[in-house]
């Protein structure tokens, strides 16, 4: 595989290699990749994707060029195009590219003008493949399973590309069904809402927080209102509190469910939660480094 670009890439065979090799990764630090370099080349803002992807090449004992803001203060702002900055940086200056950047399809172009692999790091609201891969890598750590699952999906399910890709992965599974819960006019697009029943996935549709609890899901996957991909401040307005998870909606949750969120969280889940053990994101977030030194091993040292 030269590029990861899409969680429609990957089959169960792949996903357990994945799984095995960032189980070998946790804790690693490891001269694997000496003096090879990887680009992060960012034009939109990331705390955890990229640092723990650059945390995950210095583990490996490789270096690291950071450009964070890249539509800032890069070429972009001049107007050079991503496939030419890409033709650049990939002639010689990189081993791999993770890229960012706010355009749907733009990290597939990204991937047609470079020589060497590129990593998808979010493409707008189109997906977020290696999220979606910690992700699946957490459900395997916390409940020993892919398989008999119902992931109950919450808040911004039209902007938020995460949700995109993990329910990519998560029909790999057997008996998986996903529930789909957002405020009415975020909710999931029909291309992926089809595509879920097309599997035989879909579970129940609502637009009440209260109610997909009700539903007992195994896991209650929460996400942010996307306010940079949101048409006004209005729109905005109206929605950015319409998926609140409290302390006091964890009675309806069962006692095995596992909370998850890609964060950065903003308001959709009380910090009072953190403390019970059913709050699973900052482990989630943690299965971020394993999963991408594991990454970089397949890449860059054929699985080694
Ligand atoms: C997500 C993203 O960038 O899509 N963040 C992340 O990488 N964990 C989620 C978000 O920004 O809401």
């Amino acid at each position: 595989m030269q590029h990861i670009i899409s969680a429609k890439q990957f089959n169960k065979e792949w996903l357990e290699r994945l799984y095995a090799l960032a189980k070998d990764s946790e804790g690693l630090n490891a001269s694997y990749i000496g003096g090879r370099i990887m680009i992060t080349l960012f034009y939109e803002a990331s705390t955890r994707t990229r640092i723990l992807f650059e945390a995950a090449m210095l583990r490996l004992g490789g270096r690291v060029i950071s450009t964070e803001n890249a539509g800032e203060f890069s070429s972009a702002i001049k107007g050079e195009s991503i496939e030419d900055t890409m033709r650049v940086l990939s002639g010689g200056a990189a081993d791999v590219i993770v890229f960012r950047h706010p355009e749907e399809g733009s990290a597939e172009r990204a991937a047609a003008a470079s020589d060497v692999p590129v990593i998808n790091a979010g493409d707008g609201i189109g997906e977020h493949p290696t999220q979606a891969l910690l992700d699946m890598y957490t459900l395997k750590k916390e409940l020993g399973r892919t398989d008999n699952l119902h992931v109950c999906v919450a808040g911004d399910l039209l902007n938020g590309r995460t949700v995109h890709s993990l329910i990519e992965l998560l029909p790999l599974g057997e008996n998986v069904s996903i529930s789909l819960a957002s405020p009415e006019v975020l909710a999931l697009p029909d291309k992926y809402r089809d595509k879920l029943v097309e599997k035989d996935v879909l579970g129940d549709e609502t637009f009440c927080l209260e109610d997909a609890l009700r539903l007992k899901p195994d896991v209650l996957y929460m996400t942010r209102v996307q306010k940079e991909r949101m048409g006004s401040q209005a729109l905005y307005d109206e929605v950015k509190d319409a998926f609140v998870f409290d302390e006091a909606m964890l009675s309806l949750l069962g006692s095995g469910t596992r909370i998850m969120h890609p964060l950065p969280r903003v308001n959709e889940i009380d910090p009072k939660v953190d403390s019970d053990p059913r709050a699973t994101y900052i482990r989630q977030a943690h299965n971020g480094l394993p999963v991408r030194i594991a990454l970089l091993r397949m890449l860059l040292t054929s699985g080694k």
